[in-house]
């Protein structure tokens, strides 16, 4: 298989942290993609036509994406301990978790392209605040919920340690330690796992 990635991206770390939680990382050769959100990529669209990365291409040549769907798929091709609960509620509230975090990787990951990308002149503040109320809200969620996790380490887990990390690798003035003791301590646990200190953006 191979996995159209870039180690700066967030949702393709959590099909690679997924990958190697799996069992799965010596199956997939991972391809260094570069990425924009204004240039043009023919051979990314060949293969995604949303021309975003991850994108997976399967030992059958059908090419999957986004990350959850990546993941879902991964998590059949393997006997060990499920990403994703096979049904009742703790496949809802994993659903919903994996949900939460891609939401708060949405936000923080449009604010990096308002703050990076677009040229200073045509930023608009009120918008990055939005989407700024859309992440802390969705960190107090995970500060909330993270006593509930067991020891669990599955999809939604995997997307929780991506914001994270995300959030350390962008936006490390945003301080988001402050006031959430109980993520810290969870995920000083998460990064010492091999998959995501194998991961870590760069
Ligand atoms: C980043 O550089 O922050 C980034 C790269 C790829 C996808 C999303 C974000």
């Amino acid at each position: 298989m191979k996995l159209r990635t870039n180690r700066a991206s967030p949702f393709a770390r959590k099909v690679r942290i997924a990958a190697r939680e799996a069992g799965l990382g010596g199956r997939i050769e991972e391809i260094e993609t570069p990425v924009s959100p204004v240039a043009a990529n023919d051979e990314l669209a060949r293969e995604n036509p949303l021309v975003k990365i991850p994108a997976l291409v399967t030992g059958a040549g059908e090419v999957l994406y986004d990350s959850a769907v990546i993941c879902e798929y991964l998590d059949t091709l393997h006997e060990g301990v499920k990403l994703f609960p096979a049904a009742g509620p703790r496949r809802f509230a994993a659903l919903r978790l994996q949900a939460l975090a891609d939401g708060i990787l949405d936000a923080a990951v449009l604010c990096r392209y308002e703050t990076f990308a677009r040229p200073q002149p045509l930023r608009w503040a009120e918008w990055i605040e939005g989407q700024q109320r859309k992440i802390f809200g969705g960190l107090a969620a995970l500060e909330t919920g993270v006593d509930g996790w067991s020891g669990e380490f599955g999809i939604g887990q995997i997307g929780a340690a991506c914001v994270l990390g995300y959030l350390d690798f962008r936006f490390p003035d945003w301080d988001w330690r402050t006031g959430r003791p109980r993520l810290v301590q969870w995920y000083e646990t998460a990064a010492r796992r091999p998959s995501v200190r194998d991961t870590a953006p760069s």
